[in-house]
């Protein structure tokens, strides 16, 4: 399932995220150093660090404000969260197609966090740059995503993806991967659509014992599918 998350980082979070990532920071280095073998002969773009204190502090903003929104907890069933990172693309620069790693290093803590799905948060406006498309190739066919500043993409991490080359301005974004309580792409969203419909249900006053039944069926459904 490919969904946006419309406004995951608010204006006074996003004004935050692009002061402290202006393209000064020191903290930007080559890209290259966080690809896999694979990922490493088609990306050329900029990327904050990942263990500087940039990293860390604009990844607590963007981790706070996701961990606070319904609709992507709802979608993601969050069980790790890798540190977000983020990325700049200027003129020229582009990332080709490829799969993400299925499994990556936790930073600093030895533990394995495998790639369920991949979140992109947009942070500058798309009017601002030409090119810059994240082009999705998922069973449905391919969709080029391109959304306005501070929105988010989830999608699944199987995918093959690419960012097209920039031809104008500079596109910054943050991304990171989700270990799922959910494994299961197809599972994750028959109960992302329970639960949707659960909140329609009782957003607009559904009898109240048939809610609670179907909430109870939700929650144990989640518990037999999140079962090692
Ligand atoms: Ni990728």
């Amino acid at each position: 399932m490919l969904l946006a998350i419309p406004q995951a980082v608010n204006a006074a979070q996003l004004a935050e995220l692009r002061a402290r990532l202006a393209p000064s920071n020191p903290d930007w280095v080559d890209g290259r150093v966080t690809a896999g073998s694979q990922g490493v002969a088609v990306k050329n773009n900029r990327q904050i660090g990942e263990r500087t204190e940039t990293a860390r502090t604009l990844g607590d903003v963007v981790l706070g404000a996701l961990e606070r929104n319904p609709l992507f907890i709802s979608a993601t069933l969050p069980n790790q969260v890798y540190p977000p990172m983020f990325n700049r693309y200027d003129v020229g620069m582009y990332f080709g197609n490829h799969i993400d790693n299925a499994v990556r290093l936790l930073p600093g803590t030895g533990m394995k966090l495998r790639t369920d799905l991949s979140v992109t948060v947009f942070l500058a406006e798309p009017d601002s740059y030409d090119g810059g498309e994240l082009v999705i190739e998922d069973r449905y066919g391919t969709q080029a995503v391109k959304l306005a500043a501070g929105d988010a993409v989830v999608y699944p991490s199987t995918s093959l993806h690419q960012v097209t080359p920039i031809t104008r301005g500079a596109r910054l974004a943050c991304f990171f991967w989700v270990q799922s309580l959910i494994a299961d792409d197809n599972q994750r969203r028959i109960l992302f659509d329970i639960d949707q419909a659960i909140q329609r249900l009782a957003a607009t006053g559904a009898d109240a014992a048939a809610c609670t039944q179907l909430s109870g069926s939700y929650h144990n459904l989640l518990r037999l599918w999140s079962a090692p």
